[in-house]
């Protein structure tokens, strides 16, 4: 037993405790959300999710589980409580997801530890094989700084830097709340390819092949990897970027991978999603200001979604109920369709070449952004009362 009260203690652009029973709150909030639209019929039913734990893919687990009753097993990178030290909001996220999934009469578990590994692989096929029948949709959102190769034993890091030419923008130091210029120097050859590795699209493709070679993937199965690509004043550091180039392989492994699912008349693709606030899109340089402007003009208009809501329209308006996928030429889906909206992207192209530390709360939501942070880490929820100690070491069971 180990009760304490909570606090958020910011570092820069993480957060290093996490608040156990608001973690619980966000969960439940993001599932009534899944629970107040339509059920999606025809939707999946044995669903693995591979960074099931916070952002995307957390909420593919939640609408998969509580949109189309799914069983579903995640994969994820946590770690628990230990020596008076809160564990990470993923693991508070999980066990919280799990206990409502039980409570809803739906199979749920999970598997800790790094995913790109073989040990991992192995051992969460050795227990699906058990535990579960044939899975009908494998999500892929995991969002790492390093991988380790599983065939040479190497390490590599993935960067966020521009490529070719080094790159100059206004930015946002959320931890100061200053508005400052950012200077990034291009990646070298060797940072690109590491990106790749890291965030291309080989692990999934490692993955499809370990599960279809154990038989584990049903007929009609799908897969779904997320990617951004955003407005153009991004563009330098995101799609143009290292990390785009990451994505660039990750769309070159859908087509591997939706040719091995076609087989059984499935298929693979990847969703081109919304910017949101999670623990992976805080770390870019300039996303938060973009972010910032983007949620005043998209509240405003009541065009607002989070990741939630973002993967319930993804299941509901292209992956189920019928519907077929709505690609674009060059082969992707996009959910991205309303920050993208003209509209929407002039307004908050009007307000980038005014923003500045002084005028910032006035011209963002950079009050939204951060209470969106906090959330994360399961602070700042209505019914949660953060004055009161609690028990910190949460069992996942
Ligand atoms: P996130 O940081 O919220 O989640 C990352 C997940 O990966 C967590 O569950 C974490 O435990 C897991 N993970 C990390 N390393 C792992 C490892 N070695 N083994 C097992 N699990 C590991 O990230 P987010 O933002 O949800 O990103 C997911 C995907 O969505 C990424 O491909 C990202 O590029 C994409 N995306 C994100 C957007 C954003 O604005 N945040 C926008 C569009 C796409």
């Amino acid at each position: 037993m180990a009760q304490q009260i909570v606090s958020p203690r910011v570092r820069g652009f993480v957060c290093i405790t996490a608040h156990p029973e608001g973690c619980a709150a966000h969960v439940r909030e993001q599932i009534a959300y899944v629970k107040s639209r339509p059920q999606i019929k025809n939707g999946p039913k044995n669903v693995l999710v591979l960074g099931a734990s916070t952002g995307y893919g957390l909420a593919s687990r939640i609408a998969a589980a509580f949109g189309a009753g799914a069983n579903t097993f995640g994969v994820y990178f946590e770690r628990p409580s230990a020596n008076g030290k809160t564990a990470t909001a993923g693991w508070y996220n999980t066990a919280a997801f799990e206990a409502e999934a039980r409570k809803a009469g739906l199979y749920a578990a999970s598997a800790n530890g790094d995913a790109f590994s073989t040990e991992m692989k192995n051992q969460v096929i050795e227990r699906l094989k058990k535990e579960m029948p044939k899975i009908d949709l494998v999500v892929y959102s995991l969002a790492a700084p390093r991988r380790t190769d599983p065939k040479t034993g190497e390490t590599f890091k993935s960067v966020l830097k521009p490529v070719g030419a080094a790159y100059s923008s206004k930015n946002l130091d959320t931890d100061r709340k200053v508005v400052n210029e950012v200077s990034l120097e291009p990646a070298t050859e060797a940072e690109i390819a590491a990106t790749v590795k890291v965030m291309g699209g080989e692990d999934w493709e490692l993955w499809i092949s370990a599960l279809d070679e154990a038989g584990l993937l049903a007929e009609g199965c799908q897969s779904v990897a997320y990617s951004y690509i955003g407005p153009s004043v991004t563009w330098p550091i995101y799609k143009e970027g290292s990390i785009g180039q990451a994505k660039k392989d990750l769309y070159r492994a859908a087509k591997a991978i939706d040719s091995i699912l076609k087989i059984r008349r499935g298929r693979a693709f990847v969703s081109v999603n919304k910017a949101v606030v999670t623990q992976a899109s805080s770390a870019i340089p300039v996303v938060p200001l973009y972010i910032s402007i983007l949620f005043k003009v998209m509240k405003a208009k009541g065009l607002h979604e989070d990741c939630i809501e973002q993967i319930q329209r993804l299941f509901e308006t292209q992956m189920y109920n019928g519907n077929f996928l709505n690609f674009d030429e060059a082969g992707l889906v996009h959910i991205d369709d309303l920050e993208m909206r003209d509209d929407v992207q002039k307004e908050v192209f009007e307000i980038w070449p005014k923003i500045c530390t002084e005028n910032l709360a006035e011209l963002s939501d950079f009050a939204g952004y951060q209470s969106g942070f906090l959330k994360l880490f399961g602070f700042g929820l209505a019914g949660v009362d953060y004055s009161t100690p609690v028990e910190v070491e949460v069992p996942i069971a």
